[in-house]
């Protein structure tokens, strides 16, 4: 009865060059490792649970590159989404779908995109999150600790006495909160971040979105036996326009009051910038973390380099640089001035 959900929709518009509309982050090598983050994701999945339950929810114009990527998942598992509507939607999809077939099912749902190293306090974690809501009606997060106050993330904030070993009530959930909010979180000291990896019945879920998404469950309910069937793709197509574009964050882990957390055991990292991809890399003695196979450095320090394979590039005198090179697109740019790169690209995305 155990199934993964593996959300792959997204666009990572942050690793620009390398990150584009038609082939975002979860898409990508961007450590170098010689796996994509959707591969290294489906690998670590497959310790959990059989490979033909594991899906992946997906825009429908990333099918075939899941296809690429994942040689062995069955194509059915692929499910494609006809717009993007952020995850509520996604969640609500492929809970109705896999309900509609064992309506006894647990489930993970997981992004796509984030970096885990140690599979084994992985799946220890993820094994607690199963084991608990096998029991009780919960609607289950894992949560890491905090380092610095991003406002990209979820916080959560739980009660101090465990349920069982390693399991906590949540008491507030709140998603991206502004700066001054997330500092006053930070320092308390009380709060975890949420890694956007859930565990639930099928059915807690469904009953979530029917209690604070109500609109989003009738029109899934409506045609939930559709799915599976010949007349999936037709109803979807009905279904998506009708769907507000929410994520299940905001849509429902902040209302809910069956929230519980177990703080992972495993180092994580949401992989969201340049510079969080230049620290989980492998760097040389001054800090220089390469990806290509034909660079030569010199007088270069505190540099991430990532450019194609077999290229010969030659950098001298750079410090603390970001340097990327595609097919069609270079970009060079001081390290701690990543955040301009995305207002750079809007430009670029007007003067088209
Ligand atoms: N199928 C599908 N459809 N997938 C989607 C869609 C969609 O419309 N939108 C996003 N995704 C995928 C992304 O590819 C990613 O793997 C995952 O869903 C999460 O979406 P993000 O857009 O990356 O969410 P976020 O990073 O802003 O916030 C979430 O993750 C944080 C941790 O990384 C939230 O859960 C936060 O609370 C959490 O802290
Ligand atoms: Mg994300």
């Amino acid at each position: 009865h155990h199934y993964v959900a593996i959300m792959a929709g997204g666009i990572g518009s942050r690793f620009w060059p390398m990150s584009r509309t038609n082939y975002p982050k979860q898409f990508l090598d961007i450590l170098g490792t010689g796996k994509t983050l959707i591969q290294q994701t489906f690998d670590r999945y497959k310790h959990l649970v059989p490979e033909e339950n594991i899906y992946v929810v997906t825009s429908a114009e990333y099918v075939d590159l899941v296809k690429q990527q994942l040689e062995t998942i069955p194509h059915e598992n692929i499910v494609a989404e006809p717009s993007r509507k952020n995850t509520a939607p996604c969640v609500a999809y492929i809970s109705f779908k896999i309900a509609q077939k064992d309506p006894k099912a647990l489930m993970m749902v997981a992004p796509a995109d984030h970096l885990v190293l140690d599979i084994n306090a992985f799946v220890a974690t993820a094994t607690k999150a199963l084991d608990f809501v096998d029991n009780i009606n919960a609607l289950v997060t894992i949560g890491i600790k905090p380092t610095y106050p991003n406002t990209g993330y979820g916080y959560i904030q739980h009660d101090a006495p465990e349920v069982t070993p390693g399991v906590y009530k949540v008491k507030t959930f709140t998603e991206k909160p502004n700066l001054e909010l997330a500092k006053t979180f930070l320092s308390s000291g009380d709060f975890l971040w949420n890694a956007g990896i859930f565990t639930w019945k099928v059915k807690t879920i469904i009953d979530s979105f029917e209690k604070f998404l109500p609109e989003m469950y009738e029109v899934f309910h409506a045609e939930e036996s559709k799915f599976n069937t010949p007349e999936e793709k037709e109803a979807i197509d009905r279904i998506y326009p009708q769907c507000t574009n929410i994520s299940i964050d905001f849509g429902i882990m902040e209302k809910a009051d069956n929230v519980y957390v177990i703080p992972a055991s495993f180092e994580w990292s949401d992989l969201g910038t340049w510079n969080s991809a230049w620290e989980n890399m492998e760097k040389d003695y001054f800090q220089n973390a390469v990806v290509g196979n034909y660079v030569m450095v010199y007088d270069t320090k505190n540099t991430m380099v990532h450019v194609p394979d077999n290229k010969l590039v030659l950098l001298q005198g750079l410090e603390g640089y970001i340097v990327v090179d595609t097919k069609d697109v270079l970009l060079i740019c001081q390290k701690d001035k990543e955040q301009e790169i995305k207002e750079y690209v809007a430009e670029i995305k007007r003067n088209k």
